[in-house]
């Protein structure tokens, strides 16, 4: 049987605190169960000289029907403020239903109004009026245990949970939520029973890493509890002023990339990809295409091997696409000693995380052989010291050591490729 679904998606207009109904996405479920989506600008949205495309290249400003199939048939311009696995528990617990029961528009619906971006949904044309109401710092043990409750699939009251909820959409699969204090807002991530280590702090150790190798990295701070850590990131798609948040537009690379989210569909996951898209995409190409560089090898020296295309994003401040700041990163220590891969390819040798590879398409990201050697070499010269770092931040020695075997292992030093 074929069913439809729609959702009007709303924008808060940059540089603004308004508002506005933006366009109208209806998705039809197809009897062999795949979908089509279809999205269309509104008028009044298309005259406004505010007007912007939420994707320039898939979404351009105009009165086509753009039509979907991939990521279930949303944009994915728009499914990039959608909650990925974390908040989508929070949905499904809270509606008491099962994910085969609910749809992707659901999850747009009733996922709560702090989701990445500047977009947001409903079922009326007009948006409804913005609930200002946000978790606060003060309650993080409460939280923590709410989160731990829904990973372990326990209920938990309505009251706690209408606290935890409002700040539940942003993606990712760690227990996460929004946090708001006298300086603004901040995803703060909790820790979760399975951890093999203080995650969070590792987590902390090793973004502060990437700043000290030069990265443009989000700004964080570690929240002690005495018996655990909150890693607060500043929000950096919001901006606090007078009266409320400016929001800016956020896509992930999935969306640069036009793929889907599946590793089992995963040919155009890649690097020099991502850096001919922000050739695109971005406001300042040549720069970001040397960051993503950097932001490549960074990972490839630490093991972040969780470096999937939703861990890299592209923000809309007041003018134009860039890179976001980095984030999300934490190295992976149990893996072979021969050979590492990470989630996207790196250059003609695929995904593997060693020198050779990640010289071999330089100058897609504009660096001549020479001077990308020069960013590897400054690169390893800071992660070198990485010990010393994460011991400064708090880091305890048991967690060093589980560490260690990510950082900088023999294998990302290889000049070529090992005779097989
Ligand atoms: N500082 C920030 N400001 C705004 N949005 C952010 C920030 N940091 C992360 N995000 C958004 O929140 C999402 C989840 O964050 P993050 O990737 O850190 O969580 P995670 O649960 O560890 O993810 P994963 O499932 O990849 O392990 C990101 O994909 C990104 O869209
Ligand atoms: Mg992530």
């Amino acid at each position: 049987m074929t069913s439809e679904r729609e959702a009007y998606v709303y924008i808060q207009l940059p540089g603004t605190l308004e508002t506005v109904p933006a366009a109208l996405l209806r998705v039809r479920t197809l009897p062999d169960g795949t979908h089509v989506g279809r999205f269309r600008y509104g008028d009044r949205y298309l005259a406004r000289a505010e007007a912007v495309a939420l994707d320039p290249f898939r979404l351009p400003l105009s009165s086509e029907i753009f039509e979907f199939t991939q990521l279930k048939g949303i944009p994915g311009a728009v499914r990039d403020c959608a909650p990925d696995a974390w908040g989508r528990r929070v949905i499904e617990h809270k509606l008491e239903r099962g994910p085969a029961d609910l749809h992707e528009i659901d999850y747009l619906l009733h996922g709560p109004q702090d989701g990445a971006g500047y977009l947001s949904f409903g079922l009326k044309a007009e948006p409804p009026a913005p609930k200002r109401s946000y978790n606060r710092t003060h309650q993080l043990h409460e939280l923590i245990a709410a989160a731990q409750a829904i990973a372990e699939g326990r209920r938990v009251v309505a009251q706690v949970l209408e606290r935890l909820e409002p700040g539940t959409s942003l993606g990712g699969a760690r227990p996460k939520a929004t946090l708001e204090d006298a300086h603004g807002l901040w995803l703060g991530k909790f820790p979760a029973k399975s951890d093999r280590c203080n995650l969070q702090r590792v987590e902390f150790a090793t973004l502060e890493l990437a700043r000290r190798c030069g990265l443009n990295v989000t700004q964080a701070r570690l929240q002690d509890l005495g018996d655990c850590d909150v890693l607060m990131l500043q929000r950096f798609d919001r901006e606090c002023v007078e009266g409320g948040y400016l929001r800016f537009g956020l896509v992930s690379s999935l969306t640069v990339l036009d793929c889907e989210d599946s590793a089992l569909n995963r040919e155009r996951w890649s690097y020099p990809l991502l850096a001919d898209g922000l050739r695109r995409w971005s406001d300042k190409a040549e720069a970001d295409c040397a960051e993503l560089f950097r932001r490549m090898v960074f990972n490839a020296a630490v093991t972040n091997n969780d470096d999937h295309p939703r861990n890299h994003a592209l923000l809309r401040r007041q003018k134009g696409w860039r890179l976001s700041p980095a984030y999300d990163l934490v190295p992976t220590p149990a893996l072979s000693l021969e050979r590492r891969d990470l989630a996207l390819v790196v250059g003609n040798y695929g995904r593997t995380a060693s020198i050779y590879n990640l010289l071999s398409q330089a100058a897609r990201f504009g660096l001549s052989v020479a001077a990308a050697r020069q960013e590897i070499d400054q690169i390893v010269a800071v992660i070198r010291q990485w010990r010393e770092r994460f011991f400064a931040c708090g880091v305890c020695t048991k967690d060093i050591e589980y560490i260690a075997p990510a950082i900088l292992p023999e294998c990302f030093f290889c000049e070529k490729q090992p005779d097989i």
